[in-house]
């Protein structure tokens, strides 16, 4: 095949997730659940996966089961085998149960639980030495971003937590840009911002690879809305987008789905 068609064929998968952080009681998360089984149709190509609380996972994924189009992912996942370590989750365990991703490094664990990138790394291996792809995020704070390191930032977390996989395995990660200053403040980085971030991304991958620059999906996350989603979406980098707020409502979740061509 020659080398333009090659290029035409392969592309990062679209996708819209749904990081539900630790919101929602047990009937409101099943019946959201639903809710965006139901509304998914046939029109969008892109994938959709949801990240519910660890507790709701094994429901979520019974109810959705059936829907080709959707999967589940936990919003974290321990660095180490299953053992004596109270109250957490290990990789083993949600494959155990059919879970297929994984969010790592979500900048609400790097600075409430202060998740540090070597700790992100090894969250990682567990989750290849199990079967699940990790959803890999990176972003700088506000800070960070006034003094102009935000691409060193970015680098830093990418080539600490996740550049030491094999080529086969980082083709099979998703990695999500949220910048700090951006989630739940409503205030959305410019597509311009996305997409400088975003491409900057693609060439460090290029750096490992064309193929896994090729394949990886790069997705924006931080305040996206149904009104800000289109335009996000357009820009040439960004792969789809990773949704808090706006996922734990259907209706707007599944314009954000619609966005998604
Ligand atoms: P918001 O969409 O609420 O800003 O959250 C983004 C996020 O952190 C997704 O992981």
């Amino acid at each position: 095949m020659n080398s333009v068609l090659t290029s035409i064929l392969i592309m990062p998968q679209k996708i819209i997730a749904g990081n539900w952080k630790m919101n929602l009681n047990y009937a409101q998360a099943m019946t959201l659940a639903d809710a965006i089984a139901a509304g998914i149709t046939g029109e969008s190509s892109c994938e959709v996966i949801l990240a519910p609380p660890s507790i709701y996972l094994h429901d979520v994924l019974r109810r959705i089961g059936h829907h080709d189009r959707i999967s589940v992912a936990s919003q974290n996942c321990a660095d180490r085998e299953p053992g004596a370590y109270t109250g957490e989750l290990s990789a083993m365990m949600l494959a155990s149960v059919g879970i297929d991703y994984s969010i790592i490094g979500h900048s609400e664990r790097r600075i409430y639980f202060g998740e540090s990138d070597p700790l992100l790394a090894r969250k990682v291996d567990q989750c290849f030495k199990y079967g699940i792809l990790p959803i890999f995020c990176c972003g700088e704070t506000l800070d960070e971003r006034e003094q102009g390191v935000q691409s060193e930032v970015v680098e830093r977390q990418l080539r600490q937590g996740l550049f030491h996989l094999s080529e086969a395995e980082l083709s099979d990660c998703i990695i999500a840009y949220e910048p700090v200053w951006a989630i739940g403040t409503g205030k959305t980085a410019t597509p311009g911002q996305a997409q400088e971030m975003h491409s900057l991304i693609r060439q460090l991958l290029r750096g490992i690879s064309d193929s896994v620059a090729e394949r990886v999906s790069i997705l924006y996350g931080g305040s996206v809305t149904p009104a800000t989603a289109q335009e996000m979406l357009a820009s040439q980098d960004v792969d789809g987008a990773l949704v808090g707020g706006a996922s734990l409502k259907a209706d707007d979740f599944l314009s954000i789905i619609q966005a998604c061509r």
